[in-house]
């Protein structure tokens, strides 16, 4: 099959805030404990990270780290997480049913993403606790000395403050299972006075308003839009989750699956400038896609789980080729709305439905999405281009006109680097794109990436690597054109400069 392109260096879509490449960490399972952190493993560094887990963070070049949570910030008192160690409570975790002892807090965690080459996303408690425990959080945090919370932190060995820059004001909290959970008007309501105190502590932090667990809350968008009436005045994004879902094993309409989360940022784009348009506001909210993955596989296993346990296995999805091929499309997502979209975290990062997986005292290694998750990273960085597409198309289950050829386009100028993804989503057929790029005269393909497999249910494992991409793709150029060729069912890099 046939696909058509037009690149152009003048169609652009803006330039990429590479925030849009965070993940997340959460105290959730063996995401901390036996993930990042594990002193008694052989790679622990002198501070109990594990370097070998720490390489692989830094080879993905993740940009910012949300931290705590996710479910469990909502009943967190982050009082328990800081301080001598030995003096730190042992907690019920409510979020998960586990048994938290706190040997990882802020603080440690702020070393970590240090080391790991990244910032910090904080997440505060709106659930149990507002404004009083956010301020003096942030105190603690920001305040160079001086005062109680800022002097208290300097006493556990920080002189320097953290000045993490970017917060979210809870965690979900339109959802019924989240611990504290809130009607719109009395989130609105909680997060317009938190985020007021807490400008009035740091200026110069940016906040994430709260927005729904997903696109199938029945309170969505009503809820982005009675909460934003409330933020507005000092909140800079709103935040969107969601996870995919293949429980039908049909892998045509899975595959399409990132035409949802494209309507759904088209959505909360137009309730944020609903709301703008009604405030009559010169200022612009923009997104922070803070959870987003494929999470489906452990669920079934995670619901027998015995409760009170300290870091269990927990939503340890093991990935599937087809999963990393939706991930490389929910990526070409992000870019094509990289105006609006401005943060993005993979959820999770370690273990919980991560790209990263470890056995305790064990091995590291690479899921399947490492891979989209890597290269989109590393060479997806500049300015987003706004390529014309035409490609044949297809009906699923839930999608009408889904076109075989998913693409995002990037150019870095720095690098003077055109950078093609794309991916094929037709099962049998190799699709040849025949792609116009005008404004590249001389360019030549220096490399094609191409993650492909005949399996789509195949999964890599700590003893073996079965999918992982390779650098032999066919895609080549002939004049102003780029002739792509991208393998049956194939998520692609084709770097040309
Ligand atoms: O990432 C796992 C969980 O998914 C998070 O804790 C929560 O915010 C979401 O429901």
């Amino acid at each position: 099959i046939n696909a058509k392109m037009i690149v152009d260096k003048d169609f652009k879509v803006s330039e990429i805030d590479p925030r849009i490449y965070g993940s997340f960490i959460e105290h959730l399972g063996r995401a901390v404990y036996g993930g990042i952190f594990e002193p008694e493993h052989p790679e622990a560094d002198e501070s109990g990270f594990r370097q070998d887990v720490l390489e692989l963070v830094k080879e993905l070049q993740v940009p910012i780290v949300r931290y705590p949570g996710g479910n469990m910030v909502s009943a967190y008192n982050w009082e328990d997480g800081v301080g001598p160690k030995e003096d730190r409570p042992t907690r019920l975790e409510l979020a998960w049913r586990t048994i938290e002892n706190n040997q990882v807090g802020t603080n440690e965690f702020a070393e970590w993403a240090n080391k790991a080459g990244t910032d910090v996303m904080m997440a505060i408690n709106l659930g149990t606790r507002g404004i009083d425990a956010a301020r003096n959080l942030l105190e603690y945090t920001n305040h160079p000395g001086g005062t109680y919370y800022s002097d208290l932190r300097r006493s556990h060995g920080y002189e320097q403050p953290h000045n993490f820059k970017t917060w979210c004001l809870g965690n979900e909290m339109d959802g019924p299972w989240q611990v504290g959970g809130k009607t719109a008007e009395e989130y609105g309501r909680l997060a317009y006075e938190t985020a007021k105190a807490m400008k009035l502590v740091d200026p110069s932090i940016e906040l994430v308003s709260c927005g729904s667990s997903s696109s199938d809350m029945p309170t969505f968008p009503q809820w982005e839009a009675t909460t934003l009436d409330h933020t507005y005045e000092f909140a800079d994004y709103v935040s969107l989750h969601q996870y995919y879902t293949n429980y039908e094993d049909d892998t045509p309409n899975f595959l399409a699956r990132s035409m949802e989360m494209d309507h759904f940022i088209k959505t909360v784009i137009s309730t944020c400038d609903y709301i703008k348009a009604k405030k009559r506001s010169k200022k612009t909210i923009n997104l922070s896609f803070d959870e987003w993955n494929v999470w489906f596989h452990s669920t079934a296993d995670d619901n027998k789980m015995e409760p009170w346990q300290i870091a269990p296995p927990q939503l340890e999805d093991v990935y599937t080729f087809e999963d990393a091929v939706l991930v490389g499309s929910l990526l070409h997502t992000l870019l094509k709305h990289s105006d609006r979209v401005k943060m993005a975290c993979m959820a999770q990062l370690v273990n919980v439905i991560a790209p990263i997986m470890t056995d305790n005292g064990g091995k590291v290694w690479k899921q399947t999405i490492f891979y989209p998750y890597y290269y989109t990273s590393v060479y997806g960085r500049g300015i987003a281009l706004d390529p014309v597409v035409e490609s044949p198309k297809y009906d699923s289950k839930d999608f009408t006109d889904v076109p075989y050829l998913d693409t995002s386009v990037v150019y870095n100028e720095e690098k003077d680097e055109l950078v093609v993804f794309a991916t094929n989503r037709h099962m049998e057929n190799t699709l040849k794109v025949d792609c116009d790029i005008r404004s590249f005269e001389g360019f030549r393909v220096i490399e094609h990436v191409v993650l492909e497999n005949d399996d789509p249910k195949a999964v890599n494992t700590a003893e073996q690597t079965n999918v992982a991409p390779h650098n032999k793709g066919e895609s080549h150029t002939d004049g102003g054109t780029l002739h792509g060729i991208l393998p049956k069912m194939s998520w692609n890099m084709i770097r040309l400069r």
